[in-house]
């Protein structure tokens, strides 16, 4: 039921088409330039080749394995403590994002009774303070993406894939399919931009988001390619007949 007063791919010419499927094209082999470059920022990150959710993890939410801590308390500052098992006590800890209950309760008996006479600002300003959460926490975590990093990259990101998403979406609209398909098809991928850029802030605090992050940058993703390959399939093979 395509309204003849629209412009639909049957009423531009071959010029425009060349111009449309030239953009198109260099478009989705930027995305996959993009892929391969996420790709290689965030594999690995766990110690393991390829990419992974853990990877995703580590790249927002920090590592629960590798951290200044868990390395200090396995290595140098081991003589430090007392009881042997409180290795596994802190380890276990971090491991399990090293919360502020889990601190109050377990962590900080340990660390007043054989840390913090070094690690405390009067006394070593250089070091770790590990008499406070706040303090401890800072090495408890490791990495992870930080506020001032996450705002760069969703500024860049939200400006830049808004352009492209509406070029392409302006090509698309020019597709013969059913008008309410179209209309959902054009919102999706800005959609799903939005919900990856949030969720990469919520993954900062709540490990779980990963999987949030990586389905709706696959959903933008996919929502954007099939625009992109069926806008190139009507402009040349379908554009005469139908209305
Ligand atoms: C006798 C003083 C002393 C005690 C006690 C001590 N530390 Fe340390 N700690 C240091 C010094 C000195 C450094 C710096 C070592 C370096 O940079 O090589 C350090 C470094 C660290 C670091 C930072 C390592 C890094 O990544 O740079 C952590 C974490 C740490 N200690 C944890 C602990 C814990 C946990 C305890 C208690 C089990 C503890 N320390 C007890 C003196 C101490």
């Amino acid at each position: 039921m395509a309204d003849k007063s629209f412009i639909r791919f049957k009423d531009i010419s071959i010029s425009e088409r060349i111009l449309n499927t030239v953009f198109l094209l260099t478009i989705g082999l930027g995305y996959l330039a993009a892929l391969a470059n996420m790709y290689y920022t965030h594999q690995g990150l766990d110690g393991k080749a390829g990419l992974s959710v853990e990877d995703v993890v580590i790249s927002y939410y920090g590592s629960t394995t590798q951290t200044r801590l868990g390395t200090a308390v396995k290595g140098i500052m081991k003589p430090n403590l007392k009881i042997k098992s409180d290795q596994d006590v802190i380890l276990k800890w971090i491991h399990n994002g090293a919360t502020e209950t889990g601190y109050d309760e377990d962590i900080a008996p340990i660390l007043n009774r054989d840390c913090i006479m070094c690690h405390t600002p009067s006394v070593n300003p250089s070091l770790p303070d590990l008499t406070n959460y706040d303090g401890v926490s800072e090495v408890a975590h490791g990495g992870g993406a930080t506020i001032p990093t996450l705002i760069r990259v969703s500024h860049i990101h939200l400006f830049g894939i808004a352009f492209i998403l509406f070029f392409i979406g302006k090509i698309f609209l020019l597709c013969e399919i059913n008008v309410y398909v179209k209309r959902v098809a054009m919102v999706v991928p800005f959609a799903a931009m939005l919900l990856d850029v949030v969720s990469w802030f919520i993954t900062k605090s709540i490990p779980e988001f990963a999987y949030v992050v990586i389905a709706s940058g696959a959903l933008m993703g996919l929502s954007m390619g099939l625009q992109i390959l069926l806008s190139i399939y009507q402009m040349w093979f379908f554009s005469k007949n139908d209305s």
